[in-house]
């Protein structure tokens, strides 16, 4: 049994001291946002016990998907290093790059040179990593990135030819190797799964290719919220499961705002033919100040012959 934890959009705060110069470009109104929106619901408090509760599960891995710092500023980008390096081992954490992440011409290749270790597959390449597959146990853990500098007001992310046929020949490999494939994608990719200005361009692309070559599970942030989806695979849906931010302190009053943070827990069993998959979620629920488990459930694989109960 391979247990692979979840979680995303971390947005560290508070910011970290920096250079005004930094903040003209794209960079001003994401401030200003921050300021007006981020800053007071998300607590660095809220993601250290979460964290905390998240290890001691002891989980085989992590998983996170993007959004890790705010403006992409560089003193931020070296902040999250300094974190991740405390997190735990680079073999040990799967990450891969947000919007935020992205949020200025440079920032991919300022993330890239920081914090590769924990984006990189089990065979390094020069340059950029993406995609990446890692194999753990039965579990081949396969990261994209959906992020790119965009113009002022967006935060789309885009999913390309290129990506798409290095991810198809990576998902095409790890069945044939009889893994587990999960895919993680910062953006959403099922229809209509955000406003427009912060939608995935390509979901389409994105859909096609897991029509065709399918994949166990898909992980994702970006939206802040439970969400839990199916697209289509070769032998049935294909689940698309996000988590809130894992910064966000816990709503008082449910359906005003974000829902407080989250972590997934996935157990992931049995082989080929016969996967085996449970999510656990645990975070504060609305009104609490504890984390506590909030959810635990059997998600159908596509394709599967049984449980192994
Ligand atoms: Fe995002």
């Amino acid at each position: 049994m391979f247990k692979l934890a979840h979680i995303s959009d971390v947005h560290l705060g508070p910011l970290p001291p920096f250079k005004r110069s930094a903040l003209l470009s794209k960079r001003v109104l994401g401030y200003a946002n921050w300021r007006l929106n981020r800053k007071g619901d998300l607590h660095s408090g809220v993601l250290g016990n979460l964290i905390d509760h998240t290890l001691a599960t002891n989980p085989d891995h992590l998983a996170i998907t993007g959004d890790l710092v705010n403006l992409a500023l560089p003193e931020e980008i070296e902040l999250i290093h300094q974190w991740l390096t405390g997190l735990g081992a680079p073999e040990d954490i799967s990450v891969i790059p947000g919007n935020h992440d992205t949020y200025v011409p440079g920032a991919l290749r300022r993330i890239i040179e920081r914090w590769k270790p924990w984006m990189q597959g089990d065979k390094p390449v020069a340059g950029n990593p993406f995609p990446y597959r890692r194999d753990r146990g039965a579990v081949a853990l396969i990261g994209t990135n959906s992020g790119r500098a965009t113009a002022p007001f967006l935060a789309t992310g885009s999913w390309r030819a290129q990506q798409d046929s290095d991810t198809s020949e990576m998902l095409q490999r790890a069945k044939a190797d009889g893994q587990f494939r999960v895919v993680m994608i910062h953006h959403p990719p099922f229809p209509n799964a955000t406003a427009q200005h912060k939608r995935l361009i390509g979901a389409k692309r994105f859909r096609r290719m897991i029509a065709r070559e399918g994949a166990e599970l898909i992980l994702h942030g970006h939206t802040h919220i439970v969400s839990d989806e199916r697209i289509d695979g070769p032998d049935g849906p294909v689940p698309v499961i996000g988590v809130p931010s894992a910064s966000h302190g816990p709503r008082l009053t449910p359906s005003i705002g974000r829902p407080g943070a989250r972590y997934n827990l996935f157990e992931i069993s049995g082989n080929q033919g016969a996967w085996r998959c449970r999510q656990q979620q645990f975070g504060y629920g609305d009104g609490q100040q504890k984390i506590s488990e909030l959810a635990d459930d059997i998600i159908a694989i596509a394709g599967q012959n049984a449980a192994d109960e």
